[in-house]
């Protein structure tokens, strides 16, 4: 067992702030491994934000939201992308890059987004509301997208919106998504139920609370939170715009109103900046690990695939996003 090699010594030194040295020789021994692997299989790993800081630190090539993770899937020239984030993120991978083999290592880490809409609910909507296009957030199922005239996600939501040329859109399936955008433009949206529910449990309450505990505190909120929580937010955006706001702005002081690890993952980069953690889990993304991402790739599972007749249209709703 490589406990403690060259390579995961120095990358111990990158997070020691957030693993405890206890935990860590379990780490290492699965990063030498997927280290190994990702150079004999030739692949990559895309890591979501949300992971945590021994896979996003780690093992991770690249790193992002779920724009940055879908425009650089789309130019992956490894033969094999390991998808550390959640199904839907997968799917946008081998939708974007058909040719790779893409693996995710967990079939469950799904999204109770994903999970709050079908495409006879987008079909049904259609008909209530003829002619209006409909914007669909990449936390669908590919199913849904190949149902949608166009994707978005929380860092191109308004462009997208506003890119139609439209005064009406339908936009889902998040609720709070939708209501947020709708706050900054003058395009009318008609929105559906869905919500995350990581972001739904926020309230109002908790920022005062902070604000009261933490004087000066910066509070940085994901859209998919309620409006009311953004409205009482120093910021929001995508979880790129948070983490691209801490650097830029440097804060003292912050808290980000979004999933745990993210809080970690930022503040490896700034050791002199003061993180609060009022965050909620992920149990999707939880579900990703580094002994699962090796065998992954040691037992190529689990192959995300997409059926033709799904995977064209769904294509074209994510390539029209891309091209704004
Ligand atoms: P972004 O990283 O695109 O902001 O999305 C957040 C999210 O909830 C992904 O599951
Ligand atoms: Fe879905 Fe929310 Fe988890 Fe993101 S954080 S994967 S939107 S449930």
């Amino acid at each position: 067992m490589a406990i403690t090699s060259a390579r995961t010594a120095a990358l111990y030194d990158r997070v020691r702030r957030f693993i405890p040295p206890v935990e860590w020789p379990i780490f290492a021994d699965d990063i030498d491994a997927i280290l190994d692997l990702k150079r004999q299989r030739n692949a990559v790993v895309l890591a979501h934000n949300y992971q945590t800081p021994e896979i996003f630190h780690c093992v991770a090539d690249i790193v992002g939201d779920s724009l940055a993770l879908a425009r650089k899937a789309m130019t992956v020239e490894a033969d094999v992308i390991v998808l550390a984030g959640v199904h839907f993120m997968a799917e946008t991978a081998k939708l974007l890059n058909p040719g790779k083999t893409v693996l995710i290592p967990d079939t469950a880490a799904g999204c109770s987004l994903a999970e709050s809409i079908t495409p006879e609910d987008v079909r049904r909507l259609r008909q209530c509301h003829p002619g209006v296009p409909v914007v669909t957030y990449v936390n669908t199922s590919a199913a849904v997208k190949a149902e949608s005239d166009i994707c978005c996600t929380s860092g191109n939501a308004k462009a997208v919106v506003e890119a139609l040329g439209v005064p009406r859109v339908i936009m889902l399936p998040d609720e709070y998504l939708a209501r947020n955008i709708a706050a900054e433009t003058d395009v009318e949206i008609i929105t559906w139920q869905g919500h995350c529910e990581v972001h739904e449990l926020f309230a109002p309450a908790d920022i005062r609370q902070l604000r009261e505990d933490h004087p000066g505190v910066t509070v940085l909120a994901h859209p998919e939170c309620p409006p009311d929580v953004v409205a009482e937010a120093d910021f929001a955006g995508s979880t790129a715009a948070m983490s691209d706001y801490v650097a830029r702005q440097k804060p003292s002081r912050v808290v980000l109103m979004t999933e745990c690890s993210m809080s970690d993952n930022v503040a490896v980069d700034h050791p002199e900046i003061e993180f609060i953690r009022p965050c909620n889990l992920c149990p999707h993304m939880k579900r990703v690990t580094l002994a699962n991402i090796r065998a992954a790739l040691e037992q190529n599972r689990h192959e995300v695939t997409i059926a033709p007749e799904v995977a064209g249209r769904a294509r074209l709703a994510v390539e029209r996003m891309l091209a704004i």
